[in-house]
């Protein structure tokens, strides 16, 4: 069952086509960046995609379940997960209870505030593994203001990570880090579990060619150029129009 699979999707914002006939599939552990101007409509098909936006026209298969009408979170319970462009962390929260709320959403028993964190201990083990994972475990205790925008990003991804999505949304992950802090983004990314499908929007060239193995190239809300990455990178009419090179 592929992941992915949507077809003639189009998304209209008023007079704006924000999404325009969109179809491409993904394969499992297929890492795809998701690449295209401001504006080219990247974030409106992740929205439709996770059901925050409903199509206008198109279908949507997640796993081979026909998705395009279900509610965001029944789609989040097939086994995707996102992040956003902007940061989304719970901002008077240490980094611990942050990863610990988003671990505990998959839980079949409810989290009750008046019992003691430390009583889910499988929760706390869950969210224990990922921080050590990806090197966060010595800030667990810090309250995410107090972290560097770079570790808060991190930290938006091991919270995404904390439902063991088998799919994985990540929406310019890089977006104003510093170049070390990118590359620990990277280095994170390309340690992850290989059997992971990874959608990545992202402007950094550079990472997207460490990170991606296709690419999907968007141009006002169309599908420009559509492939593995090392052929996208040669298509003349993406450098014109994306990169804007001659
Ligand atoms: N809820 C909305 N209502 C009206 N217009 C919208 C809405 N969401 C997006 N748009 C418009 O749709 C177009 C595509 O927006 P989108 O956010 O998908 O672009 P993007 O490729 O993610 O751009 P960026 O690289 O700047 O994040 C833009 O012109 C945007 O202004
Ligand atoms: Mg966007």
């Amino acid at each position: 069952m592929k992941p992915v699979a949507i077809e003639h999707l189009s998304k209209r914002f008023g007079g704006l086509q924000a999404l325009q006939d969109v179809g491409f599939t993904v394969e499992q552990g297929e890492r795809r960046a998701i690449l295209g101007p401001n504006g080219a409509g990247k974030t409106t098909l992740f929205n439709v995609i996770c059901g925050e936006e409903r199509a206008d026209t198109g279908n949507i298969y997640l796993f081979g379940t026909d998705a395009a009408s279900l509610p965001t979170y029944k789609r989040t319970a097939l086994g995707m997960a996102r992040t956003y462009q902007i940061t989304s962390l719970f901002p008077r929260l240490t980094v611990l209870q942050n990863v610990i709320l988003a671990a505990q959403g998959l839980d079949q028993v409810r989290f009750k505030f008046h019992r003691s964190v430390s009583t889910y201990s499988h929760i706390m083990d869950h969210a224990e593994e990922l921080l050590v994972h990806w090197h966060l475990w010595d800030k667990h205790d810090v309250p995410v203001p107090d972290l560097s925008y770079g570790d808060q990003r991190l930290v938006e991804i091991v919270m995404a990570l904390a439902s063991n999505p088998k799919l994985l949304l990540l929406d310019e992950p890089t977006a104003g880090l510093s170049p070390g802090e990118t590359q620990s983004v990277v280095s994170a990314m390309t340690s992850l579990d290989t059997n992971i499908t990874v959608l990545l929007i992202e402007h950094d060239m550079d990472v997207v060619f460490e990170i991606a193995d296709s690419i999907t190239v968007l141009h006002q809300g169309s599908v420009l150029a559509d492939g593995p990455r090392d052929v996208v990178r040669q298509n003349t009419e993406v450098l014109r129009v994306y990169l804007g090179s001659d």
